[in-house]
């Protein structure tokens, strides 16, 4: 295991306040975090059913609190209570197409969660650094292919983007703050779409191809000419704990990308990955998308110098082998009895191994 990653947070007088940490990312962070000996706080909804959360028996491992992040009152008393010396913020409405269906309350939860964290944050003395995450999602993308750079400009077209554009803005509100009167550091981390075992949420693919794959049914795949930026759940999470490492040390960060290095792969080369890996024969239809939402970018890619120079981070999975090890968990898991928290232990260990 790579202790050298938690030793400044494990030096630190206050927990980690995890928002979100009923979420998949947020289970995973969890778990690392405790690997790590890192004492960790949660703030979120309660879990969902199926949630990798429930399957790997969190629920009470942690203080924790369900709440709604809008109702500012009750997040500022868990604030004051715990007195984390960090934040890391992920609670979100993080889909796309859930976003479509309501838009009001991905903004409130996306906007105005994120407002009253920072407010939180800037209010209490404990806190010396908040990590917000985002998207890559945030940057305006005109599918030219070029991979985004840190500095370029913000826009979202569907309603989650916009929403973590907002996001966005309430970051550089904060970071300005910081500069007038002082406060922790701010830093928004950035990532794409990622994967891992444990994800069962509805309108993603890794997770929709596993629940086809285990149910024995076909499985029908929008935009198989599309790529995304794979990545492996544990890459970014540990580019995270990293970059607030690295704020930890006085370094100043204002935004950073977590994204593959290798070329990006196209859904239906994901899909093929995901068949071959899935140890019995499996059925995947393809169709183009679902005209009355604006389509998903068809390009995604970012630029992560910044995370390579500053951090020394790097992928551990290639794409492909983040997709097997996705599928490796789940067959582990589904096929041969192993509790989740330990095939989450099993991807943590080869992921921290340097
Ligand atoms: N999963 C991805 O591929 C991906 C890609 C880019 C960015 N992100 C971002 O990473 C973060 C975590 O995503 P995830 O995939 O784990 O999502 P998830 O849906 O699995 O988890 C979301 C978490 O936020 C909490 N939450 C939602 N609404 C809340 C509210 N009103 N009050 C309090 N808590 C609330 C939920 O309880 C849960 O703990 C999000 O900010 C998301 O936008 C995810």
């Amino acid at each position: 295991m790579d202790l050298a990653l938690g030793r400044r947070l494990r030096e630190l007088p206050g927990p980690i306040l995890l928002t979100g940490h009923t979420g998949f990312k947020g289970t995973w962070l969890t778990i690392m975090l405790e690997r790590l000996s890192v004492p960790v706080v949660g703030l979120s909804l309660a879990p969902l059913e199926n949630s990798l959360f429930s399957r790997a028996d969190r629920e009470g491992k942690i203080q924790e609190i369900f709440t709604d992040i809008c109702g500012y009152p009750q997040v500022e008393k868990f604030v004051f209570e715990t007195q984390p010396s960090l934040i890391i913020h992920m609670a979100a409405q993080p889909l796309v197409m859930g976003s479509y269906k309501a838009p009001r309350e991905t903004f409130a939860t996306n906007v105005m969660g994120t407002v009253n964290i920072l407010n939180c944050a800037f209010a209490c003395d404990s806190v010396e650094a908040v990590g917000v995450v985002t998207t890559d999602k945030v940057y305006r993308n005109d599918d030219s292919g070029r991979a985004f750079v840190e500095s370029d400009p913000l826009a979202g077209k569907d309603p989650y983007s916009a929403s973590k554009v907002g996001a966005e803005a309430a970051v550089a509100a904060w970071q300005h703050i910081r500069k007038i009167s002082g406060g922790p550091r701010v830093i928004s981390l950035r990532a794409g779409n990622v994967i891992g075992g444990g994800d069962w949420a509805e309108d993603r693919l890794l997770p929709d191809l596993v629940k086809g794959f285990w149910e024995g049914k076909q499985v029908d795949v929008r935009n198989p000419e599309s790529t995304r930026p794979w990545q492996h759940v544990l890459d970014p999470l540990r580019g995270y704990l990293m970059t607030l490492e690295c704020a930890l040390a006085g370094t100043d960060v204002d935004a950073i990308n977590f994204g593959p290095s290798d070329a990006s792969l196209k859904v239906q080369e994901v899909v093929k990955v995901a068949q071959n890996a899935w140890p019995t024969p499996t059925t995947v239809a393809f169709s183009e998308s679902d005209s009355k939402f604006a389509s998903e970018a068809v390009s995604l890619q970012l630029d992560s110098n910044r995370a390579h120079t500053l951090l020394g981070w790097d992928m551990k999975w290639s794409q492909s082998e983040a997709v097997t090890a996705t599928i490796d968990w789940w067959d582990k898991v589904l096929n041969n009895g192993m509790h989740p928290h330990e095939a989450c232990i099993q991807d943590i260990e080869s992921a921290l191994v340097y």
